[in-house]
C-alpha cells in the first residue's frame, strides 16, 4: 500500500512542479498571432520548411517565433525540454509541432508527454477523412477521434512491488473524464456532427471506465441534439475495419485513443496524411502531425508534408483565420487528388519540395 501512495505522491507532485513552473512564465501572458514552431527532428526541418513556404505563399497573417527543442540536462542528469521552448508557448498560446525524437531508457522523459503535462493538453483531437483520389480501403470515413491526453495509464504511476513484479495504476478523474466529454461534444455541435461514441472497457474496469462513462452521460444530458452511445473498445475496433461510416466522434480513455488513433490514420492513408491537435486547459494548443521523425528518409526530400500541413490548417481554424484555413487545405487535397506531384508514402514520385512547390502554385493562381 505505501508503495502506491510514494507513486500517488510522485505523480502529483510531478504535476504540481510543473503547475508552478507553468505560473513563474505565466505573468506576461498575451495572445498574439505569433505561432510557436517547433521544427523538432529528422524530417521535421524539412516539413516545416514546406509549411512556412506554403503559408507565405497564401499570405497568412501570422509570425513565426522558431524554438530549438534539443533537450538540455537537469541538475538531477535528466534530460527535459528548454525553458525557452516553454516560454514561447505560453507567451503565445499557440504552437506547430514536428515530430520529436524520443531516446529510449533512463533519464529521459518523453519531451511530448512534458508538453503535455506543463500546458494541461487535456484533448488530443485527431479527424481522420478519407482524401478525395487517394484511394484505400474505405473511401467514405469521416471522423474524429478525442483522446483523453492527461491520465489513465499514462500517468507514469508504476513500481516494483517485489523482484519480479511489477505494478502499474490506471489513474482516472472526474474532472479529466469531463472535461475531455465536454470538448468532444462541444466539437460534435460546432461541426455539425450527429453522434459521439464513448468508447470504453467499463464490463472489466468497472470503476475507472465506469466513472469516465459516468462523466460521458452527464455531459450527453446536456447536449439533446447530439445521439449518444457507449461501445466496447473491442466491438469498435471490429465495427471499424468494417464500416468506418458508422462513426462520427469517437471519445475515449488515454491509452484507447492512443491505439484507436492510429487504426483510425490507417484507414485514410497513414500517419504521413494525418493531422492532430492537442488542446490545454489554460488556452494553449499544439498542432503537431502525429508521425515520427522519420529517421530512414530523414535530409533526403522525400518526406510528406501533409500532415503536418493539415495539422497547421486546424491551427488557423482554432485561430479563427477560417478563409486561410479553406484555401490551404483546398490546394492540398487538390494536389493530392491530380497525383502528379505526390510523394512515394502517397504512391507518388515527387520530392517534398515538388509536392510543396506544386500547393505553393495554387495558392498564387
Ligand atoms: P516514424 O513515424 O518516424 O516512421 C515510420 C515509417 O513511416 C517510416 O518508414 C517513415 O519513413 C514513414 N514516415 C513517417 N513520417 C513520414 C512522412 N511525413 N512522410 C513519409 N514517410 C513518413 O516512426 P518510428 O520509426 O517508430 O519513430 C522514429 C522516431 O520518431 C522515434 O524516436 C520516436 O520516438 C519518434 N516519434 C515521435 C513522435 C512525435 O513526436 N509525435 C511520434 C512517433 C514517433
Amino acid at each position: 500500500m505505501s508503495l502506491v501512495r510514494e507513486s500517488m505522491r510522485r505523480f502529483f507532485s510531478s504535476k504540481t512542479l510543473h503547475i508552478r513552473r507553468l505560473l513563474s512564465i505565466s505573468k506576461s501572458r498575451q495572445s498574439s498571432s505569433t505561432v510557436t514552431l517547433m521544427s523538432g527532428d529528422g524530417v521535421g526541418p524539412e516539413i516545416s520548411t514546406a509549411v512556412q513556404k506554403i503559408f507565405a505563399a497564401a499570405k497568412v497573417p501570422i509570425d513565426w517565433d522558431p524554438v530549438d527543442v534539443t533537450p538540455v540536462r537537469t541538475p538531477d542528469g535528466k534530460t527535459t525540454i528548454p525553458q525557452s521552448v516553454l516560454d514561447s508557448i505560453d507567451k503565445n498560446k499557440v504552437g506547430l509541432k514536428g515530430p520529436l525524437a524520443t531516446e529510449i531508457g533512463k533519464g529521459h522523459v518523453s519531451l511530448n508527454l512534458t508538453l503535455r503535462r506543463v500546458f494541461d493538453l487535456y484533448a488530443n483531437i485527431r479527424p481522420c477523412l478519407s482524401l478525395p483520389g487517394l484511394q484505400t480501403l474505405y473511401n467514405n470515413v469521416n471522423l474524429v477521434t478525442v483522446r483523453e491526453n492527461t491520465e489513465g495509464e499514462y500517468s507514469g504511476i508504476e513500481h516494483m512491488v517485489v523482484d519480479g513484479v511489477v505494478q502499474s495504476i490506471k489513474l482516472i478523474t472526474r474532472n479529466a473524464s469531463l472535461r475531455v466529454a465536454e470538448f468532444a461534444f462541444a466539437h460534435a455541435t460546432a461541426n455539425n456532427r450527429q453522434l459521439v461514441t464513448a468508447v470504453h472497457k467499463a464490463n472489466i474496469m468497472r470503476m475507472t471506465d465506469g466513472l469516465f462513462l459516468k462523466c460521458c452521460r452527464e455531459v450527453a444530458d446536456r447536449y439533446s441534439d447530439i445521439k449518444y452511445e457507449e461501445v466496447f473498445l473491442d466491438t469498435v475496433c471490429l465495427a471499424m475495419v468494417q464500416d468506418p461510416s458508422q462513426f462520427d466522434v469517437l471519445v475515449m480513455p488515454n491509452l484507447y485513443g492512443d491505439i484507436l488513433s492510429d487504426l483510425c490514420a490507417g484507414l485514410v492513408g497513414g500517419l504521413g496524411v494525418t493531422p492532430s491537435g492537442n488542446i490545454g486547459q489554460n488556452g494553449v494548443a499544439i498542432f503537431e502531425a502525429v508521425h515520427g521523425t522519420a529517421p530512414d528518409i530523414a535530409g533526403q526530400d522525400k518526406a510528406n508534408p501533409t500532415a503536418l500541413l493539415l495539422s497547421a490548417v486546424m491551427m488557423l481554424r482554432h485561430m479563427e483565420l477560417n478563409n486561410f484555413a479553406d484555401r490551404i487545405e483546398s490546394a492540398v487535397l487538390e494536389t493530392i487528388k491530380a497525383k502528379e506531384t505526390r510523394t512515394v508514402d502517397i504512391g507518388g514520385m515527387a520530392s517534398c519540395s515538388q509536392f510543396t512547390e506544386s500547393i505553393c502554385n495554387k495558392l498564387q493562381q
